[in-house]
């Protein structure tokens, strides 16, 4: 590679962000196909490929995200239901510990900060996740899916695939979100994708192009220099 097609690269890996207005825009068919085709690049251990994609557009989006929008309105109203929304796998930990939960909410503050969502105001708060479950307004939802019987190294596969995708969007001026929120809502999303009863749900991502006149996308994360996660180890 010469230093242009190197800083091509660099650029499309550093101008991802996670996007969270998009505009209605639809996204070509094929254009999702050469991404999709890109990514699936990816390593995988011994090229097992464990990838499955369920690309969600039209009438089903919308009744995606009408079905999964209105479970999630009954459980903010009623949070006993939460034992119904168990994610299969748990993203997160039980028990957080710095610097991971003060990251965490710096970012959790800053979108809402940069929203004029202040403390306290819940019913701005719980807005603003619901728009997770309609896609941030995205034309196409990718949900990305596993058979049940492969191990945690599969997903670590999907997620080498899923980054693939987002950078081949973005070279071709396409935004995303990974969302691992619908995640939450498994049962509902793999009865819409009418995915057989082996499949498990590993991660959406919203996919379309950025509204470039909203707020929420001027929000730019912080990353750790390089001397703060990286031990050279010698000798
Ligand atoms: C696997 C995964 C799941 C995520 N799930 C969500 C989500 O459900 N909703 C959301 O708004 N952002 C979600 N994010 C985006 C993260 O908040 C974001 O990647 C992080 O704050 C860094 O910001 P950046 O993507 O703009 O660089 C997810 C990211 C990853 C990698």
């Amino acid at each position: 590679m010469n230093m242009d097609q190197v800083r091509y690269v660099d650029d499309a890996i550093t101008s991802r962000h996670s996007v969270r207005a998009f505009l209605d825009t639809p996204v070509d068919t094929q254009t999702i196909k050469d991404i999709l085709a890109v990514a699936s690049r990816a390593p995988s251990g011994t090229n097992t490929q464990p990838w499955k994609v369920y690309v969600v557009t039209g009438k089903k989006r919308a009744e995606m995200i009408d079905r999964v929008c209105t479970a999630q309105v009954e459980l903010f109203q009623k949070p006993e239901l939460a034992q119904h929304y168990q994610e299969t796998f748990a993203y997160y930990p039980e028990t957080w510990i710095s610097p991971f939960i003060d990251r965490r909410r710096e970012n959790g503050w800053g979108l809402y900060g940069l929203l004029g969502i202040q403390k306290g105001e819940k019913d701005r708060m719980a807005a603003q996740q619901l728009r997770n479950f309609q896609l941030f307004d995205a034309p196409v939802a990718l949900y990305f899916t596993v058979n049940k019987i492969m191990g945690i190294g599969a997903k670590m596969d999907i997620s080498m695939m899923i980054q693939n995708v987002m950078i081949a969007a973005k070279a071709r001026g396409l935004d995303t979100c990974p969302q691992a929120a619908w995640n939450h809502f498994h049962p509902i999303v793999l009865e819409v994708l009418g995915a057989p009863e082996d499949e498990d749900l590993v991660c959406a991502v919203a996919l379309g192009y950025a509204d470039p006149d909203h707020i929420v996308n001027t929000f730019i994360t912080p990353r750790e220099p390089v001397e703060n996660f990286t031990v050279f180890v010698d000798e």
